[in-house]
Formats: C-alpha cells, structure tokens, sequence
C-alpha cells in the first residue's frame, strides 16, 4: 500500500461494455524500433500502452489471476483507485485426490463419562446432524441440557465444545470423539482457560443410549449383516476427504488485507480486524512484496470435498484512494508430501467489484469472460515520409493492436515496408480521435544501405539491465558510436517471463537513451537469453518436450518482438554484405533442434564477406561459468563449415574474446568468440586460475562493455568500450 503521486488519465466514453481512458505520455512506453525482415526496405516500430480498463459493477466477471492495480505485477489490472476499496474473488475447483474415510452419523442420544480431578463425571450427549451441519446438546447429571458450540463431524471424528464456569473460572471444554464401533466413540476433551491455555485434559467413552428396539435389532444382526451394513457405510462415506491426512494452505500475495472462504465458511483472514464487506473494520496497511504462507487450521479440513468446491476471497485496501492493490491467491493442499497445486496462479477466477449477493461464497454464479485488453482499444495513427521532403510526412499507417503478453495492456505495433535503402525517415504518431502527437514530437529512423559503401558500424552485447543507472550509461554510450543498429544477446530486461514493469523499464530507458547523433533512433534485433524465460527448456525431459510452449514460458520476449515465423532463431540479411543470425542458447529451442534450419541458413549465407552469429550462453567462455556443450556439439562444427567470422556470446557478466577457432583449434580462417554479456549488470570476477590455461582466450576483463562493430571494405574492426567511453580492447581482422 504505498502511496505515490499517480497520473489518473482523463476518460473516454468508447465502447458500452467498458471504458477506456486514452494514454497520456506516462503511460506509453516506447517507441521502439526493430529488424526482423530485410532492413534496407522495412522497420518495425511499435511502443506499448498502458490499459485503463473500467469494468461495470454489479456483475461477475471471469479473468486470470492476480487482480489489482497500481505497480506492474498484475495479470488483471482492474481501475479501481477512488472508485473500489474492495475486491470480490471466487473460483471452482477440483479437490482431487484427497484420501477419503467413511464419514460417522452420531445422531442420538449418547451418555459418557469424564474423569475431572480424580471425581468421575458423568454427562449425556445429543447430536443432531442434518445436512452436514452438527448440533446437538449436553447435560450434566441432574442439570438443564445446554446447546453446544461449533460442532463438527471430521470424517470419523464428532468435535465439539462447550463453556463452563468452575468455580469463579469460565473454561471452554473441547471434546473430539472417533468412532470406534456403532455404540462406541471414544476420544478426548481439554479444557482450556479464557487464553486458550490448555488447564486439564483427558479420555472420555462415549455408548450410545439405544432404545430396547434398536439393541435388540443390532443384537439380532448376523455377522452377514453387520459387514454388509459397514461396507455400506463407507461406499457411502467415500464422498468425504479424511481431514486428518492432509493440510491446506493458501500463498497469497495481497494488499492490503483479505477474507477467504472455503464452501462459504471463513477460513483465514489477515490485515482485516473484524466485520465483513462493506463492514470490514482495522485494516491494516500490507505490501504485496512476496507471496505469504498460510497454514490454515485443520479444523477447517472437513470443509474440503472430493470433487466440486468453491474457494472465495474478499480483498480489501486500507483506503479507497490508495495508489495500489493486489489479490494473487494459490491454494496448495500436502497429502503426506506430495503437494496439490489445486490453484497454483494464473487461474480463472470471477470477480465483482461492488456488493455482491450475500450468497457469493456458496451459490451457483454465472459470469462473463473479461473482454481481452485489446478490445475496444483502437488503433494510433502513424504518418511517416522521407526526413526533409519538401511534402511532410505524406503517408499513413495505422498501428496493429496486440496484448501484450498477457498483461492486458497493449502492444500497437507498425511494420512498414517498401522503404528506400540508406534513407532517412520521420514519423509521428496521433492518438486515435486526436490532434496530440504522441511524446510532442517527431521521431527518425535510417533503413540500411543496399551496399558496404565505406562501411557500416553495429553495436552489441547482452545481459542489459540489473540496475537502470548501468543501463542508461551503456545505452547512452551505444549511441554514442553512432550505430546502424543494436544486436542485442539475451538476458535484456530479467523479467524472467513474470516481471512486466521491467519491459516497461527496458523500452523507456531505450527510447530515452538510443538516438544517434542525427537523432535517429536505433534498431534492435534481439536473441532470446535465459531472463527472458520463466522455464527454460533445457529443463524439461525428452518425453514432455512436445508439451514446451515458447510463447508462454518466454511470454514478453515472444509478444514483444516481431520474430519471424514465431521463432527464436531467425536470419536477418543486409544486402549481400553482411548477415546476422540470431539463434536460441537452450532456453526455448535445443541447439540440436536449430541445426536442419540453421545448416541451410549458413549454406544459403556462406559466400556473405561478414557473416555473424548471435546468441546468449557462451561455449568458449572464460569458464566463470561451464560452457555450453550443447552449442558447442550442435552450432560449432556448422560455424566451422560455412566460415562465421564471429559469434557474439553472452550470459556470463564480464568481458572476453577468443583467437579465430577452427576444428576446435586456433586457426586464421576460424571464428572468433566474443562477448561475454555485461551490457548492464552487476560483474563476475574473471577466474585468472581458469581462465589463464585457455590457449585461445585473449582478452578477459571485468568491465561493463559493449561491443563497437565496425564492418569495413578491408576489415572488420572490434573495439569494446565501457560505459563511460573507455576503450577496453581492439582488435582487427583483415580480409
Ligand atoms: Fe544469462
Ligand atoms: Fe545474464
């Protein structure tokens, strides 16, 4: 629950089923700009905006979870700053295989005695238990019956409890009770002062006051008879999960408070004092940082069913104005060690925002899916022409609307094409139904020469963005050198597949920082690192390979980026002089699975004078950290054959180049290994002890860097700088 000063954007009336605000320039991230078709004629531009999404009270809705709004990290941002404190939440699910036990019927009348301070007590019992609900009441010799409280039947267990006052002391006494046989419960009470200290306890019998009629019917029982009637018994009573064999736990990531219900009986709250809904009292002020563990008390067990069950939560914030909120629930449930991820996050929910009916937590409730992010969202206009054309900006182009991951907001993305080689161009772009440029101004971009010329100048590197001072200072020292474009080696924004506002970081700081000297903006193209990945698929076993599904596990990198054919491997060619291929280290496509495409790719390519290769994890590193086998058995051999000048390496956070490797030895025609990815991040120590032994390594340092590519009619030039401008190392090759 921080509170920050927050821009609430002016809203629109668009569609009827939803209202959304149009984007002020805070809430726009980007424009960027990237390759991934032929850059001499195309760009591809695209920026993502921030979704104001308003949806109608009073109904249910259904959407993904975690619910909130106000710092990044939720999967449904809801607009409820100033208008909703609380947040309604409920879902199905599927309890699956608890261990069941033939639940008991104590219906009747029972007499029991209690030994209490070396005196026997004795005292009768009725149970009343009608539609899972127990009640029933007590009597102590000669005194009057008194209804006791919070009964419940666990399985095999009757629980129950009642107070007494001995003495001057007022004492609750908790009885739990098995079944032993039709006519026997056998179990314990304690007692428990009014702190909840246990003062006595002990066993307790109960028998089972049967009329002559029914002892004598049970009597009259063949042995048949009576196992038939148990197995009857527990045919019937498989229905019930046993409560004591397993523990249910809810990880709840919230802000600032919450309620939650299972099958409509409260069974945890935290941050809430007391009331319910619109009554909820003492809320207290919780910052969602982490998910939080709740052990929820076994008492609740018998609430959980083998098949259908409702779990419901109310969120409340502290104030209606408060410039965030989160509800993000899983629900675990240990059957001895084996954990049940019954909801494990990102589930379906429905939601009401509101007051709903007082039967939420239990009743049948029908909804509607939440529109997707895009709808209603409508596309920016984008006027483009050559840069100093006696006509300004003469052509159109309206932006394709895409989710960004899923995020619900908005990727608008522009991918213009039949542009003039190594020409310069401006664009603007207007919001839709308005005369505002978008960020006040006009942007620039060059498409590439179709011919060497006196050269072309590239940057690169990789593992951008630990802290967001490192990466402006590089990102500002990349467009010092003035460069065509940025290849960019993975690990960008270490979002990891789950942290969106690190995207959002990564695009601001690019779109402020990477303008050339011209001020045009500079072009990406992107390989795939193991950041970018929530599960990477060098972890997955040989038989669920086919299950791996790259856009999810690397859902922002894959949504984000224009990749050709929805691949991490992909090909981008500058004329006939120079090509780039980018290809996937293991962490959403295995080396092995690559090598039919990229034998072709380089066979197509290998009359190309400058021919590059790109990915993240290194396989001739300084071995700071092992190299990576699998590049090395699968992408080696073919950077061999087809005469790669260099592969750009990343992943291991310091500096590093090799001597031109051939066969896996030093060789004038081999290729060289640069990289090794510390565009932004905290730095490793070079391992001299390691690394001194490699024969091939020329250059480690544990230095900040990118790399400066100058490609030349006669050399290639490498020069990698730190990020205030210092030249870390230089190195020729001439043709
Ligand atoms: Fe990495
Ligand atoms: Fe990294």
């Amino acid at each position: 629950m921080r509170f920050s000063s927050l821009f609430v954007a002016p809203v629109l009336s668009i569609a009827p089923l939803l209202v959304l605000a149009t984007a002020d320039t805070g809430d726009i991230h980007g424009p960027i700009c990237s390759w991934h078709l032929d850059p001499t004629t195309t760009m591809t531009i695209q920026w993502v905006e921030k979704a104001h999404t308003t949806i109608p009270q009073e109904r249910w809705w259904e959407a993904v979870s975690g619910f909130g709004y106000g710092d990044d990290d939720d999967t449904t941002v809801l607009d409820m700053q100033d208008k909703y404190q609380r947040l309604y939440i409920r879902t199905e699910f599927e309890g699956k295989d608890l261990p069941t036990v033939a639940q008991i019927d104590p219906t009747g009348a029972w007499t029991a005695k209690a030994q209490i301070d070396k005196a026997e007590y004795e005292f009768n019992v009725r149970f009343d238990f009608k539609e899972g609900n127990l009640s029933g009441d007590i009597t102590q010799l000669g005194g009057q019956p008194k209804a006791f409280e919070g009964g419940y039947i666990g399985g095999e267990t009757v629980h129950f409890q009642s107070t007494y006052t001995l003495l001057t002391k007022e004492y609750t006494i908790e009885i739990a009770a098995k079944r032993k046989d039709e006519v026997t419960l056998e179990g314990e009470w304690r007692a428990l002062n009014k702190e909840g200290e246990e003062k006595a306890k002990d066993k307790v019998v109960f028998t089972k006051i049967e009329t002559e009629e029914e002892k004598k019917k049970r009597e009259a029982m063949t042995d048949e008879e009576k196992k038939k009637a148990e197995e009857e018994r527990k045919k019937e009573a498989a229905k019930v999960a046993d409560p004591d064999k397993f523990q249910i736990q809810l990880r709840v990531r919230y802000d600032d408070g919450f309620i939650a219900y299972l099958n409509g009986e409260e069974i945890q709250r935290a941050g809430i004092g007391s009331g319910r809904g619109k009554d909820a009292k003492d809320i207290a002020n919780h910052d969602a940082d982490k998910e939080e563990t709740f052990t929820i008390d076994k008492k609740f067990n018998r609430l959980l069913k083998p098949g259908k069950n409702i779990l419901a939560f109310e969120g409340h914030n502290r104030s209606i104005d408060s410039s965030d909120f989160t509800l993000d629930p899983k629900l675990w449930v240990k059957v001895d060690k084996k954990e049940h991820k019954y909801l494990d996050g990102k589930n379906k929910w429905q939601f009401f925002l509101g007051e709903p009916a007082a039967n939420w937590t239990t009743s049948e409730i029908r909804s509607k899916p939440l529109p997707t992010a895009t709808s209603g969202v409508e596309p920016y206009e984008l006027r483009f022409g050559k840069r100093g054309a006696p006509v300004s900006l003469p052509h159109r182009a309206v932006s394709e609307v895409l989710e960004f991951a899923d995020t619900r907001n908005v990727i608008h993305r522009v991918i213009l094409k039949g542009l003039e080689p190594d020409t310069g161009y401006a664009f603007e772009i207007s919001e839709p139904n308005s005369t505002r440029r978008l960020k006040g101004k006009k942007f620039f971009f060059k498409t590439a020469p179709t011919r060497l010329g006196d050269g072309v100048t590239f940057v690169t590197g990789g593992d951008m963005y630990h802290k967001r001072d490192l990466l402006d200072a590089m990102n500002r020292e990349a467009a010092e050198h003035n460069p065509l474009f940025a290849l960019l080696g993975g690990d960008l924004a270490y979002a990891n597949g789950k942290d969106a506002h690190l995207w959002y970081d990564w695009i601001d700081s690019w779109h402020d920082w990477c303008e050339t000297s011209g001020d045009y903006m500079i072009p990406m193209i992107v390989a795939i690192g193991n950041h970018e990945c929530s599960k990477q698929i060098d972890s997955v076993k040989e038989e669920d390979l086919k299950d791996f599904k790259p856009e999810e596990h690397a859902k922002f990198f894959y949504s984000l980026f224009p990749l050709p054919e929805g691949k991490s491997s992909y090909a981008v060619d500058f004329a006939d002089y120079m090509s780039i291929i980018c290809l996937d280290s293991n962490h959403t496509q295995r080396p092995e699975d690559q090598v039919p495409w990229l034998k072709a790719a380089l066979r197509d390519r290998s009359k190309m004078p400058n021919l590059f290769t790109c990915y993240h994890r290194p396989t001739f590193g300084t071995l700071v950290k092992d190299d990576e086998k699998e590049v090395r058995e699968h992408f080696v051999p073919l950077f061999d054959q087809y005469g790669v000048d260099a592969a750009f390496e990343n992943d291991h956070h310091l500096y590093k180049r090799t001597m031109p490797i051939k066969g896996g030895e030093i060789h004038k025609d081999g290729t060289i290994y640069i990289g090794d990815g510390s565009w932004g991040v905290n730095l490793r120590d070079v391992p001299w002890e390691k690394t001194n032994k490699l024969d091939y390594l020329v250059r480690a340092a544990k230095e900040n860097h990118l790399i400066r590519v100058q490609v030349l009619p006669d050399r290639q030039q490498y020069d990698a700088f730190n990020g205030s401008g210092t030249r870390l190392d230089s190195y020729a090759r001439f043709r």
